[in-house]
């Protein structure tokens, strides 16, 4: 599978453990950024959204994100059409997220848990597929409501 991965500087350490782990798994990894530790020069929002527009495009399949929560990079990821960007802390969420939401975009939080959970819940995020069935009527209707949003002036 192609991945794409990007992080601000809170998350370049577990994002280049993360590649490393994954591409010895045959994986394709692509790293969008951000590559300087300097936290005056970068902003989560930049780098979620250079990921989350590789997976829109189709140049990756899906995408790793890394702040220090993991929570601002998926919300700027999830700004961008057809992504569905979940922070998993725990295999479990992973998991679910893959099976019933059709997640293609996993974010993490480099401040919140270790790089071996992070190592596992990648595994469990990249091996799980997706279910269908009365699962993708509620996807569809996620993506719905982007759709129904798209060209609408909010007063
Ligand atoms: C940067 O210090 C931090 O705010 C960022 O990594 C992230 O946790 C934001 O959600």
């Amino acid at each position: 599978m192609k991945i794409g991965f990007a992080s601000d500087h809170a998350g370049i350490e577990l994002k280049l453990a993360l590649m490393e782990h994954l591409a010895a798994q045959g994986h394709t990894c692509t790293d969008f950024g951000n590559y300087d530790p300097d936290d005056r020069n970068d902003d989560y929002p930049v780098y979620g959204r250079k990921a989350a527009e590789a997976v829109m495009r189709g140049e990756v399949d899906r995408g790793v994100i890394i702040c220090g929560t993991g929570v601002g990079i998926s919300l700027a990821a999830n700004k961008v059409p057809g992504i569905r960007a979940v922070v998993c802390s725990e295999p479990y969420s992973a998991k679910m997220a893959r099976a019933h939401n059709n997640a293609n975009m996993l974010a993490l939080g480099a401040r919140v848990i270790g790089r071996e959970l992070a190592k596992m819940i990648a595994d469990v995020f990249f091996t799980t597929e997706f279910e269908g069935g009365r699962h993708a009527r509620r996807v569809e209707m996620i993506m719905e409501i982007e759709s129904d949003y798209r060209n609408a002036s909010i007063d």
